[in-house]
């Protein structure tokens, strides 16, 4: 049986690619040490198969077609269009075909209905943090998109049930895989709206304590609370309520947190105990 090894989440700014080279070098020390942790921690997890919880930034799908949920199930997936990240290698990634597709039929069997895609583009959401890790050799990919740029989205409470389901499914997939879960997005930030810039510390703040204590009731309470007015990017948070249940609730160590207004983002990377 697959054996889940690690959970993990990082932020995706997607200005830490885009503006490197104008960072502060104390800024890009710190970021660099966040990814380069939790690279550290999923190279010695050794995991073979990253599921990847990550958004979907209107590449893949837009507002003429935009699944709540959408598992990759392909052997190969796209790199990232953007043109900041074309450096990213290597392209095209390589997919768990068989790890993504026990994933779906367990979901059909299990009251879930995701949609599926054979190739996704993935895109700096993934392969940004994908890129500053520093892995040595780039695991299988079973890519999860999860919408969470435009409402109406998963509830919170959903999010904790396919995190659920995600457990049960790597826990009952007959291949002896190592497999790691990598969230990425969040945590506060603001696009395209009067308040772009704004990093709400206090929300940022609140939601890792909760998330490191792993009490799900009042971290529901305070999701559902202030989500919304903590910018329309800090709905990127529900890829780290879907990696929280997957982990089995237990509560995380967070690695670093950044509220780094030069790239837009409550920046954090995280560890779950499993
Ligand atoms: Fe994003």
């Amino acid at each position: 049986m697959a054996e889940l090894v690690g959970v993990y989440a990082a932020s995706h700014a997607p200005l830490i690619a885009r503006d490197w080279h104008r960072l502060p070098d104390p800024l890009k020390e710190r970021l660099s040490a966040g990814y380069g942790e939790l690279g550290r921690r999923l190279a010695a997890s050794k995991a073979e198969t990253i599921v990847a919880l990550t958004p979907d930034h209107w590449t893949n799908f837009f507002l003429d077609n935009l699944p709540a949920l959408c598992i990759g199930i392909g052997e190969e997936h796209d790199g990232p269009p953007e043109p900041f990240m074309r450096d990213f290698k290597p392209i095209p990634l390589p997919g768990d075909a068989s790890l993504g597709r026990h994933i779906l039929e367990t979901a059909l069997a299990d009251g879930f209905e995701p949609a599926l895609s054979y190739r996704l583009r993935l895109d700096h959401g993934l392969c940004l943090p994908l890129s500053r890790l520093g892995l040595a050799s780039m695991p299988r990919i079973v890519p999860i998109l999860i919408n969470s740029l435009e409402p109406p989205m998963l509830s919170f409470r959903r999010c904790l049930d396919w995190g659920r389901l995600l457990r049960r499914a790597i826990a009952s997939h007959d291949a002896p895989t190592r497999v790691a879960i990598l969230a990425t997005g969040g945590l506060s930030h603001s696009i395209g709206e009067p308040s772009m810039g704004a990093i709400d510390e206090a929300f940022d703040r609140h939601s890792i304590e909760a998330l490191r204590r792993g009490e799900e009731a009042p971290l529901i309470e305070l999701l559902e609370r202030d989500t919304a007015r903590a910018g329309n990017g800090s709905h990127e948070i529900r890829n780290w309520i879907v990696a929280h249940a997957a982990a089995g609730s237990q509560g995380f160590e967070l690695v670093d947190y950044l509220p780094a207004p030069e790239v837009y983002v409550g920046s954090a990377w995280a560890a779950w105990r499993v």
